[in-house]
């Protein structure tokens, strides 16, 4: 594979060589001297359409650990505000001589476009379209989960992931639900019914509207929270549930619905979090959070798409993953 575009490209053997090279990497910074040569003279772009902290500085982070040259390009700032279009954009960076470009876009499918429309001939990767996908996301999900829960090796075969509150508007969750089957976890989405996709009966997991029971009887060993996302939400909140109040009421959570979780679950948040109303600070802070540990592990996972992507791993390049 030459781009990273979807999590449901990934095969398992696929996910698991990026998870493996993944903590390859992972071992590598704990050292002193943190950078690695295999970039040196690579030129990675962070194309960043719509706002990001933690994905942008994750990437650049991760492409400057190789050694690899990187210019940070968001649309505010630059002529794309002046109504460039996005080939304009691409052949810029053609031109540049980019050999990755990191790109999140508000549109779903925008990296797709960039990547097979013929305008550069970089290696794309995908940092959230739209509502779409997220695939690197889901990969640090995935080696948080298995670093936790499964040793660190092979696959998520009989874990239980619960993904709770806003799955209509959520590009992690999309990801997350491919992936995570594809490593062989079970998934059940929570959710209030307005919430939830028109068509996620074909999604390869189980649906709940009711937290509590989902917590209580299916004892998840990790749970996933979701950030209420605003911003996407044409007509308001108010369109999609009564109050503040009464989501964190239902779908929130907080140390009472911590409680009832089995020992070993974790709590996670792909951040950026609404403390108070999907997630209590109690939770957000709790011993079973590793929402901080899903951060540091996102330049581990970036790392070894870049490298699987532009060095090619130990094979040709540009064929692995
Ligand atoms: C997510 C995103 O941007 O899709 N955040 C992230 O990448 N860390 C989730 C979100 O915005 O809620």
């Amino acid at each position: 594979m030459k781009h990273l575009l979807s999590a449901q490209d990934l095969t398992r053997d696929e996910a698991i060589l990026l998870l493996d090279t993944a903590a390859q990497m992972a071992a590598t910074q704990s050292r002193e001297i943190k950078k690695l040569p295999t970039l040196r003279g690579r030129t990675v772009v962070n194309l960043f359409f719509e706002d990001s902290t933690r994905t942008r500085i994750s990437f650049e982070t991760a492409a400057k650990r190789l050694s690899a040259d990187v210019i940070n390009f968001s649309a505010k700032g630059s002529s794309v505000s002046k109504g460039e279009s996005l080939k304009d954009t691409a052949l810029t960076l053609h031109a540049m001589g980019a050999d990755a470009v990191v790109v999140r876009h508000w549109a779903s499918g925008a990296p797709h476009q960039l990547a097979h429309a013929g305008w550069l001939d970089a290696a794309v990767l995908n940092a959230g379209d739209g509502t779409h996908q997220h695939p690197t996301q889901a990969l640090l999900d995935a080696f948080t989960i298995r670093r936790h829960l499964a040793g660190g090796t092979g696959d998520l075969a009989g874990l239980r992931v619960a993904i709770v509150g806003d799955v209509l508007h959520s590009r992690v969750a999309r990801s997350n639900v491919h992936l995570l089957r594809t490593l062989g976890a079970d998934v059940t989405l929570v959710s209030p019914p307005t919430l939830l996709p028109v068509g996620v009966e074909t999604w390869p997991c189980a649906t709940s509207y009711d937290l509590d029971a989902t917590l209580a009887d299916w004892k998840p060993d990790a749970v996933m929270m979701l950030r209420v996302q605003r911003e996407r939400m044409s007509g308001g909140a108010g369109a999609f549930f009564p109050s503040a109040l009464e989501y964190s009421r239902r779908y929130g959570l907080d140390h009472r619905r911590l409680a009832v979780l089995p020992d070993h679950t974790i709590v996670m948040h792909p951040g950026p979090m609404n403390r108070g109303l999907e997630i209590s600070a109690q939770a957000a802070d709790s011993d079973r959070s590793v929402i901080v540990e899903q951060v540091a592990n996102g330049v581990a996972v970036r790392m070894a798409a870049l490298y699987l992507l532009l060095a090619g791993g130990s094979s040709a390049e540009g064929t692995s993953i």
